[in-house]
């Protein structure tokens, strides 16, 4: 068991995947069979994490449902965000729920690879990646082996080392004293209070941040990305219930979900069906099926379906 606290932020509403997000937040969108936040929870506990603290905001109730039905056995704290002003500041919020070491992990990322090497490396670490353009990105600046800067979406990057969006602290006091800085200077970038310079400051108060490289890291921030996430993660793991071999096709790789009710449907390849759908006469091909969602006679591609599809 670990010491760590999580701090998730996840009060972002995620319009560029509407309909989908219009009754939940963009961390409770399905990709392979479960939500998103459900693959990071297990990621966090794989790390031996127990205690979540979640920043929460738009359309909260879905998720706190989902945390408390789901996690009874994790020590969960809700706080929220009233005003969606930055990452920096809603990671503030958690800050009267969090001392010790932390970890941060950003709600609507699913991170690819294990997180382990970021929460026991005996450092304070950040998530990096080097990528084509990081311009989008918080960027990583080094000189001689040692993180020398930070810096968020510059215009002009000085390396190509972004950050992914986990961060590991030793100690959250520290972290949180440098987030009142940030705030009280008035800094913004784009608008918003932003993570990245604390992690400036940390430095400039002489602590050591290392990076640790990750594989990849899945932004599922367009129903594109959600599908091809849904692709990926369905060539790593699927799940297909002995019960539905019977009086169904399913052309592999698919994961479905126990409580979901298939009847005659031709599902696959790279189809995924969470809890409680209920599908009669259906074909399908390179889809996710969100919860509860109920489908007859549906023949479809390439397409997310939720339950107030039409
Ligand atoms: C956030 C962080 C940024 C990081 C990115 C990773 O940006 O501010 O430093 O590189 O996540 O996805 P956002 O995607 O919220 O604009």
């Amino acid at each position: 068991m670990s010491n760590y606290t999580a701090i998730i932020p996840a009060a972002g509403k995620g319009v560029r995947l509407l309909p989908f997000t219009a009754h939940c937040p963009k961390t409770m969108l399905s990709v392979a069979g479960k939500p998103i936040i459900a693959h990071i929870l297990r990621q966090l506990e794989d790390c031996g994490i127990r205690k979540v603290v979640f920043v929460v905001g738009y359309q909260k109730e879905a998720l706190i449902e989902y945390v408390r039905s789901h996690y009874p056995h994790l020590e969960t704290v809700f706080v929220q965000q009233q005003e969606p002003k930055g990452l920096g500041h809603a990671v503030y919020m958690a800050k009267n729920a969090v001392s010790g070491p932390c970890f941060i992990v950003l709600g609507d990322t699913i991170i690819d690879g294990d997180l382990r090497p970021l929460v026991q490396c005996g450092h304070n670490a950040v998530g990096v990646k080097t990528v084509e353009d990081p311009r989008r990105f918080g960027v990583v600046e080094m000189q001689d082996g040692k993180v020398t800067g930070f810096e968020e979406k510059p215009e002009h990057p000085k390396s190509n080392l972004a950050l992914i969006g986990a961060y590991s602290f030793l100690e959250a006091g520290q972290l949180f004293s440098c987030l009142e800085e940030v705030i009280a200077s008035g800094k913004t970038v784009k608008n918003e209070i932003q993570l990245t310079d604390a992690l400036s400051c940390l430095l400039k108060r002489g602590a050591e941040i290392v990076p640790v490289k990750m594989n990849d890291w899945f932004d599922c921030g367009t129903v594109e990305i959600m599908l091809q996430t849904n692709r990926i993660l369905l060539d790593r793991y699927v799940q297909v219930p002995e019960k539905f071999l019977q009086n169904n096709k399913i052309l592999p790789p698919c994961w479905i979900d126990e409580t979901a009710v298939l009847e005659n449907c031709t599902l696959g390849p790279y189809v995924s069906v969470a809890e409680g759908a209920r599908l009669v006469n259906c074909r399908l091909e390179d889809a996710i099926v969100s919860p509860q969602t109920s489908l007859n006679g549906r023949e479809e591609k390439h397409i997310i379906l939720d339950k107030y599809s039409k």
